[in-house]
């Protein structure tokens, strides 16, 4: 079991989005039994609240089911309990390490630093821009998968 945890700041806009749509990939692959996906904030500043309206329309339109994942922040054994720990942007990366501490398994990524045009992904919160982030969220997944099929890590 491959288990992936997606971050942002407010956990509920991009890190949702990328665990639904990432569910909705592996299981139209069918190798969803090889995986546990999640999603954390860095913040406190939404816990316990439902996604986003934009998210989770932006999702209907996608025909990608949403289940109902309410924020929740990231704490110390997620690190235990995760292979991969998969932020947003590189401010979430710096506060991913500021909450769990260093690194040493290396299982903290940003999404996008698995394309060929490595990059944040931006706010959408702040953007309002939730087809970007759509697309920019699908394109650090494919690259993400296919690395994991390169390294073997898939049956
Ligand atoms: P997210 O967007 O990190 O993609 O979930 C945000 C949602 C809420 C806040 C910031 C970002 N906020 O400050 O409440």
């Amino acid at each position: 079991m491959i288990r992936v945890l997606f971050v942002c700041l407010g956990n509920i806009c991009r890190s949702p989005m990328a665990q639904y749509i990432f569910q909705d990939m592996v299981t139209k692959k069918g190798i969803e039994n090889q995986f546990y996906i999640d999603s954390a904030a860095t913040s406190y500043e939404e816990n316990g609240n439902p996604m986003h309206y934009g998210a989770r329309r932006k999702l209907e339109q996608m025909n990608i089911k949403c289940g109902n994942h309410t924020s929740r922040r990231i704490d110390r054994k997620d690190y235990k309990e995760f292979d991969y720990i998969i932020g947003m942007e590189e401010s979430n990366i710096r506060n991913i390490r500021r909450i769990v501490g260093e690194d040493k398994e290396k299982k903290i990524h940003r999404l996008l630093d698995f394309s060929k045009n490595p990059r944040d992904i931006a706010d959408p919160w702040y953007t309002g821009n939730f087809d970007k982030t759509y697309e920019d969220i699908v394109e650090g997944l494919n690259n993400f998968l296919e690395r994991m099929q390169k390294n073997n890590e898939l049956m």
